[in-house]
């Protein structure tokens, strides 16, 4: 199996990568969990990547907390779509596993270093804080990463947070800065490829039909999540983000998009947070990150469907 970190800030979307990544341990081998703050505080990712791990049955994952806030600027929440705690929606019990003494910058320096260079994949489901951290102490490390698979941007689609950013650059855009000009291979999930992973009510009434335990707890998260987006958005169902992030690891053949340049705007305060994405190739800039743009969304939903049903 390929070796991954996954980096995150759960929020319901997240939960639903992290379910889908537990349930395909043929393909994908969790060395650890990083929590960063987001969505809500760094206290209540770190309770809800918890709570996670103990619904899929993985009491021994190994959980680190990261970041409190961005690198410099004052820290920005969404509770307005994720609710009060991150993860409104369902009950849930409080977690009782505990979070590992290490820090998560430490252990992905640690990680990176132990294991042969190129062998392990980064996924960040929020802002790129952690990976930055991580960089800057060490920056041996990004010759390292095989791959890091992001949720994060948009181009065509516009932003989400403001008219030009998404939330998970927003939030941080100095962290994403320094993750983009650092050299890795990069693989991005931005809006223009979220936006078509609606959560249509036959989509999730599939999910439903699974029965199990974990099946109906992502109902119930998709529900909640799903109110903010419709009233948004006007669709038969809200955007779902990041479990894309963990299906182009299962599925790469579900994604298409190009190789270009993508730089970070952390100036303007009109545009601030924006991924500028070179698609047509008008520079000369480096290339370094696969911009997605097309998904077989139907595609998409019978796998997270059928992994889902595994756990
Ligand atoms: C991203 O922001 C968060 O609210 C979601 O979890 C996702 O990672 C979408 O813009
Ligand atoms: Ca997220």
């Amino acid at each position: 199996p390929r070796k991954i970190i996954i980096d995150t800030d759960p929020g319901q979307d997240d939960a639903a990568a992290l379910m889908l990544a537990f349930a395909s341990p043929e393909e994908l081998e969790i060395l650890g969990l990083c929590a960063v703050a987001g969505n809500v505080p760094l206290s209540f990712t770190s309770r809800n990547l918890r709570i996670v791990c103990e619904l899929c049955g993985k009491p021994d994952a190994k959980v680190y907390e990261g970041a409190l806030k961005p690198l410099n600027r004052p820290q920005v929440t969404a509770e307005h779509v994720h609710g009060k705690t991150g993860l409104d929606g369902a009950e849930l019990p409080e977690p009782t596993m505990q979070a590992q003494e290490q820090n998560a910058i430490d252990f992905i320096i640690e990680t990176l270093r132990r294991e042969p260079a190129g062998t392990v994949t980064i996924c960040t489901l929020g802002p790129l804080t952690n990976l930055a951290l991580a960089l800057q102490k060490a920056p041996d490390i990004a010759s390292r990463i095989q791959e890091l698979v992001m949720m994060g941007g948009g181009c065509f689609e516009g932003g989400n947070i403001t008219p030009a950013a998404e939330f998970n650059i927003y939030v941080d855009p100095e962290a994403a800065k320094i993750v983009f000009d650092a050299d890795i291979p990069i693989v991005i999930m931005p809006l223009d490829v979220t936006h078509q992973l609606l959560t249509t009510r036959d989509r999730v009434a599939k999910i439903a039909e699974v029965g199990t335990r974990p099946a109906q707890v992502l109902v119930e998260w998709l529900a909640f999540f799903e109110r903010f987006d419709i009233e948004k958005y006007g669709s038969d169902g809200g955007p779902l983000h990041d479990p894309s992030v963990i299906a182009y690891l299962l599925k790469p053949e579900l994604f298409s998009g190009r190789l270009c340049n993508v730089e970070i705007e952390v100036q303007s305060e009109l545009t601030v947070g924006m991924t500028v994405v070179d698609w047509w190739h008008v520079t000369d800039r480096r290339r370094n990150a696969t911009f997605m743009r097309e998904v077989d969304a139907d595609g998409f939903f019978a796998l997270l469907t059928e992994r889902v049903a595994r756990l």
